[in-house]
């Protein structure tokens, strides 16, 4: 891009954040390249006068050569050109463009081309007034017509333009336009959007796109940018409650300590006074302080560093609000979840949380059952998959601040994100707090977990063998208990066969059961740390996931992983329980390093190669590993 171009965009943007969200439309357009998106965008911009002379004579150059509309410019070779400009930077998912009429200024959401993933429209939806929904006249609704339709839905999108595109190979016909109109109409019915506006168009030839068309006479609504400029989708976020995550704390000398962040609703007034969410502590607006000064107030959508007129505790990730209406604080909630990971999603596994500036660790504790996006229907289901929704319960390691989604989209929605990967692979409504967990409350025992383990003379420690079936972590952890017992300390064992025959016997070998079997057996082990106990625990456990959600769930140092590791081959050919020449055979589904994957510990307290080295002496490390780490002795 020209200095020009980007100096351009940056005044635009300060221009944006300047007015704050008032009169701005915020909408995204849903659909692919082929239904004409490109195009118009293009358009939009070029009738705008939002392209620059040499960005137009570039075009016209660019169409003549290799552009698919004849002596017409081909609106989509720009938006490839900003494509290409884009995938450099691979990571970003969304696009915001920003363009002005003398109306209207509009940020779109441009969501790239191929649409695979519902990750990139939910991103653009979630702060979006309006859904342009692009609709081929020729295909008509198609499923991911109802499936952006949903998404836009539950992302709380209440303003819908159905664009009914490329009338021209349609014939212009009227006919065809109120057949798709009314099929539509049928599925979006119980969508609740407040509009849906109907527009036909060509986005290649401008028909009814920012002029009315000849061909289209029989159009009697607006045009598309007639309508963008008119329409009252008014976001809620400037009327709600205020709230405030702070992002930092702006600390640049002793004299001044600033909690800088961006207002997510309503607005605050200097004098009013606010009350961090999760403490409760409270104190008076002091400043507003902006780079270009001072302001009385700061409304949705403006950046700013608030300054308090006392000191309290206030930390990156909390919510401000006014103290008269705090947002809820609690670690379990009701919340729907749209799934984008080709991983299926498990209840019982452990994901990150982000909510405004708050990050904790999280795991779905129940997932009532899927939504079907093309029927609308309820499925049973025990996983969702990539592109499925269902609402769920949630349970986080600490509790954050929020507001139900129906009020406040900003403090209402949060993403998960994969704890190794950190890939976000969901996306998620709150609808209510779960209010049930709310009066459990741990008890405090007089004989403490320390008492208990100084009884004994060690201390705790949980010792976590994972490796594939036949690697030796039960042959290992035996020797390990042995060595143990014979020095006097208390220990337990635990063990994938002994435990599914009893607690976990409910559970099979597929994904979702072996996620389950390792988070029983993790809260068990920790009852037995609890109790001062030196636990060995030998699972494959195939998951990072898991064992990282276990090792949470320790004290500091009281977890020790020992990756037991042997080749495949060397497994198979030991097949102590004649198992692998099952899996082999066909007899056994699901068998790990077969049809199931095994992901191996990638920094272990201890890396034992069984393969290499006899039993005796992987025994021998891991308790040497005890004694350096000072568990052995108190
Ligand atoms: S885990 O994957 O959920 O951690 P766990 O360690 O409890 O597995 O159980 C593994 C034991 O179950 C194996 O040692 C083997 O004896 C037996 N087993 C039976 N079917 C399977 C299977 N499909 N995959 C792996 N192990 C199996």
């Amino acid at each position: 891009m020209d200095g020009a171009a980007s100096s351009l965009r940056e005044k635009t943007l300060a221009r944006l954040t300047r007015t704050g969200s008032k009169g701005v439309l915020r909408f995204i357009t849903c659909g692919s390249v082929d239904d004409g998106k490109s195009t118009l965008i293009g358009r939009l911009l070029y009738d705008s006068k939002m392209l620059f002379e040499d960005q137009v004579a570039t075009l016209e150059k660019d169409s003549r050569k290799h552009g698919t509309a004849g002596e017409e410019i081909d609106f989509a070779l720009l938006l490839d050109g900003l494509e290409a400009e884009r995938e450099q930077g691979i990571t970003i998912d969304v696009a915001y463009r920003f363009f002005a009429t003398e109306k209207r200024k509009f940020i779109v959401a441009d969501t790239p081309g191929h649409e695979q993933y519902t990750r990139n429209m939910a991103t653009g939806a979630s702060t979006a007034d309006l859904a342009i929904i692009l609709i081929d006249a020729r295909k008509g609704v198609l499923p991911q017509t109802l499936r952006h339709s949903y998404i836009a839905s539950i992302m709380g999108i209440r303003h819908v333009v159905l664009a009914v595109n490329k009338m021209d190979l349609a014939d212009h016909s009227r006919a065809r336009f109120h057949e798709i109109v009314a099929k539509y109409l049928e599925h979006a019915d119980r969508l609740g959007f407040e509009t849906i506006t109907p527009i036909p168009m060509s986005a290649r030839y401008g028909d009814n796109i920012t002029a009315r068309s000849k061909a289209l006479s029989w159009h009697d609504g607006p045009t598309l940018l007639g309508h963008l400029e008119q329409v009252d989708a008014g976001s809620d976020l400037l009327s709600g409650a205020f709230r405030f995550p702070v992002q930092w704390v702006n600390r640049p000398n002793l004299d001044f300590r600033g909690f800088s962040g961006a207002v997510a609703s309503g607005s605050v007034k200097v004098g009013d006074e606010i009350a961090v969410a999760a403490s409760g502590a409270t104190a008076k607006i002091a400043r507003i302080v902006t780079a270009d000064g001072d302001l009385d107030e700061a409304k949705a959508g403006e950046a700013v560093t608030l300054t308090l007129d006392r000191e309290i505790d206030i930390a990156r990730g909390d919510v401000l609000a006014h103290s008269d209406a705090r947002p809820e604080v609690s670690g379990q909630f009701a919340a729907e979840i749209l799934w984008m990971s080709p991983d299926a999603m498990h209840p019982g596994r452990s994901y990150l949380l982000r909510a405004g500036g708050q990050t904790t660790p999280v795991s779905v504790t129940e997932l009532k059952h899927r939504v079907d996006i093309n029927t609308y229907e309820h499925e049973p289901a025990t996983e969702l998959g990539l592109n499925e929704i269902g609402p769920c319960k949630l349970a986080t390691t600490r509790p954050i601040a929020f507001d139900p989604y129906k009020d406040n989209r900003e403090t209402g929605s949060f993403i998960l994100i994969d704890r190794f990967t950190s890939q976000t692979v969901g996306a998620g409504m709150i609808r209510h707090s779960l209010r049930r967990a709310t009066n459990i409350h741990g008890h405090a025992m007089d004989v403490t977990k320390t008492r208990r383990a100084e009884m004994k003379g060690h201390r705790p420690a949980v010792l976590w063998f994972t490796g594939l079936s036949g690697a030796g972590k039960s042959t290992v952890a035996n020797l390990v208990e042995r060595r143990l017992a014979e020095r006097g300390c208390h220990t337990y064992s635990l063990d994938g066969d002994n435990v599914r025959h009893g607690l976990n016997k409910d559970l099979g070998f597929t994904e979702g059961d072996r996620v389950e079997n390792i988070r029983r057996i993790g809260e068990v082990a920790k009852l037995f740390a609890d109790a001062g106990l030196i636990v060995t625990c030998s699972f494959i456990s195939p998951f990072r996931a898991e064992r990282a959600m276990v090792r949470e769930l320790m004290d500091e140092g009281e977890f020790i992983e020992v990756f037991v590791d042997a080749p495949l081959e060397v497994c198979m050919a030991r097949d102590p329980k004649g198992l692998y020449a099952k899996a082999q055979a066909g007899e056994i589904k699901n068998f790990t390093g077969f049809d199931s994957p095994y992901e191996a510990p990638e920094s272990p307290e201890l890396h034992v190669k069984t393969a290499d080295i006899e039993a005796e002496e992987a025994a021998e490390r891991v308790i040497a590993m005890l004694r350096e780490t000072g568990r052995l002795g108190l």
